[in-house]
């Protein structure tokens, strides 16, 4: 009896433990004395967004969201309607962001408004779920960028030695990679790709792990040093992408839009999936909330005037892409470039192809800085080592976590491939999406008179559509997907067993320590 009324007591501690929330002032405060340094403002913060948010979506996944691969279904012109789609889920949740990131200006995204508001299992399994979003995306960049940088150098194959303009497949590609790119030279991959030991063979994206690595150093020099990097690389994307607009609207023949939507709304709804990935990073803006001068007007504008910015953009050049090139001409690695070539203007083609360079290079650096700042809020509340907490004397960044970040990346990259993880990064986006409007519900409810500097119009209505948007295209994504369908679910699973391993009983550790002190 006396046991029985033991487990049970264990087991509402237990639960309460799980729904254990944190108090907005309680992170208002630690963040106010954090060592980060605060140095952004709004032009920096929407520089930041427009280089997280315009990278591979643009530059290669446009192609394949038209032509469709691997089962699914292209959305053909009438990708632009993708994007409009894809751009609402992402509004609504952006407004949501932003209440959040003006209310709580606190490293940590999500995974800090989720622990105001759900507690503290929910915002780790957030966290969790954020480093799909930020680290295995940058696995689809970083691949995307090789691509483009072999284009880049195949452009002065006449002064380069011919082992730099063409390398071994197995040097610039993982294995998945490797293995179709040799099927479709007509090679045998088990002949060409080389075994260590003789039986376990190895492909390596080498260009992809190198640049993760001077990222790396770069971030850990400091943020105002990475947020000047990447403005010159944005305005060099941006300039790019504006050149393909204009240049190419006078090669737009009205014809190839003609039929705009071959697969009708199933080819729309999952261009909408895998073009949101285009969209990916307009939160990453709130992640730096914690490094901002004036956070409750400058974060909004941020996270907005991103979303305006790259909404024009993407819809300019997909009507511009598909009005130039017949659908079955339309090159799924390289599509911008390759439109450019396809009427005969290679000198801008080649420009596009450094901007895209630019482009992948500014969305990889934005990442890995929200991967870390993520990192950095989850091992400050004891879910993590105390190690990844650790700010560098000199620079003032957690340098730890910068390279713990890294060679996640590094690894990934030697294991998927550019679709797979793009489409994990897109179910992970959604959850996250959706758990940031119903948590702006939970809070306009639990703790109404909370000063908010900025406040999402239409609630209740503007946070249900978001969910429901956001909510529509992840089943949409799980009744068509294969593979990522399935390692979303098992990537939740991993997260929940290394909590309830460690960060689970480390933050109790830490919990206790602190009351014997009082
Ligand atoms: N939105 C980012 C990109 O398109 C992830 O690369």
């Amino acid at each position: 009896m006396e046991n029985n009324t033991k487990l049970a007591n264990g087991f509402k501690t237990f639960i309460l433990n799980l729904l254990k929330k944190k108090s907005p002032d309680e992170i208002i405060e630690t963040a106010k004395n954090s060592e980060l340094k605060k140095t952004l403002n709004a032009f920096d913060l929407i520089m930041l967004g427009i280089g997280a948010v315009i990278g591979t979506g643009i530059f290669t996944i446009i192609g394949i969201a038209m032509v469709g691969e691997q089962g699914t279904h292209g959305a053909g012109p009438a990708v632009v309607i993708s994007m409009v789609i894809a751009m609402f889920a992402c509004l609504f949740s952006a407004l949501c962001y932003s209440e959040f990131a003006s209310m709580i200006p606190a490293a940590g995204s999500v995974y800090t408004y989720t622990y105001v508001t759900m507690g503290e299992f929910m915002a780790w399994i957030i966290g969790w779920i954020l480093m799909l979003e930020y680290a295995i995306s940058n696995i689809t960049v970083a691949c995307s960028w090789t691509g483009y940088f072999m284009e880049f150098l195949k452009g002065f194959s006449h002064i380069l030695p011919n082992w730099l303009v063409n390398p071994p497949i197995w040097l610039i590609n993982d294995y998945r990679t490797a293995v179709s790119v040799y099927q479709n030279m007509g090679l045998d991959p088990s002949v060409e790709i080389p075994k260590i030991f003789g039986i376990i063979p190895f492909c390596i994206n080498l260009p992809a792990i190198l640049l993760m690595f001077i990222i790396t150093i770069l971030l850990i020099q400091g943020i105002k040093e990475s947020t000047k990097a990447a403005t010159i690389l944005v305005f060099v994307k941006l300039f790019v992408i504006l050149l393909f607009i204009f240049a190419g609207a006078f090669y737009v023949a009205p014809e190839n839009w003609v039929p705009f939507s071959p697969n009708g709304i199933k080819g729309v709804l999952s261009g909408a999936f895998l073009i949101f990935f285009a969209y990916v990073g307009v939160d990453a803006v709130s992640s730096a909330a914690e490094e901002t001068k004036n956070p409750q007007k400058s974060l909004p504008i941020g996270i907005i005037g991103t979303l305006i910015v790259c909404t024009i953009v993407y819809t300019g050049t997909a009507l511009v892409l598909s009005g130039m090139v017949p659908l079955d001409k339309i090159n799924i690695l390289a599509p911008i470039t390759a439109a450019m070539n396809s009427v005969g203007l290679y000198k801008i083609g080649g420009l596009i192809a450094v901007g895209a360079l630019a482009g992948l290079t500014s969305v990889l650096l934005v990442y890995q800085l929200g991967t870390t700042r993520i990192l950095y809020a989850m091992a400050r509340d004891n879910f993590l080592p105390k190690s990844f907490q650790k700010i560098h004397k000199k620079h003032g960044t957690p340098h730890i976590v910068t390279w713990a970040a890294g060679i996640v990346v590094i690894i990934g990259a030697l294991f998927m491939d550019l679709k797979i993880s793009a489409e994990l990064c897109d179910f992970g986006t959604f959850a996250n999406f959706m758990i940031i409007c119903i948590a702006v519900l939970i809070l306009r409810k639990t703790d109404p008179n909370r000063p908010r500097p900025f406040k999402v119009p239409f609630v209740p209505l503007f946070p249900i559509l978001g969910i429901i948007l956001c909510g529509g295209l992840m089943l949409h994504g799980f009744m068509t997907l294969g593979i990522s369908a399935v390692l979303f679910p098992v990537w939740i699973i991993l997260g929940a067993i290394i909590y309830f391993a460690y960060g689970y009983q480390n933050h109790r550790r830490f919990e206790n320590n602190k009351k014997d002190a009082i």
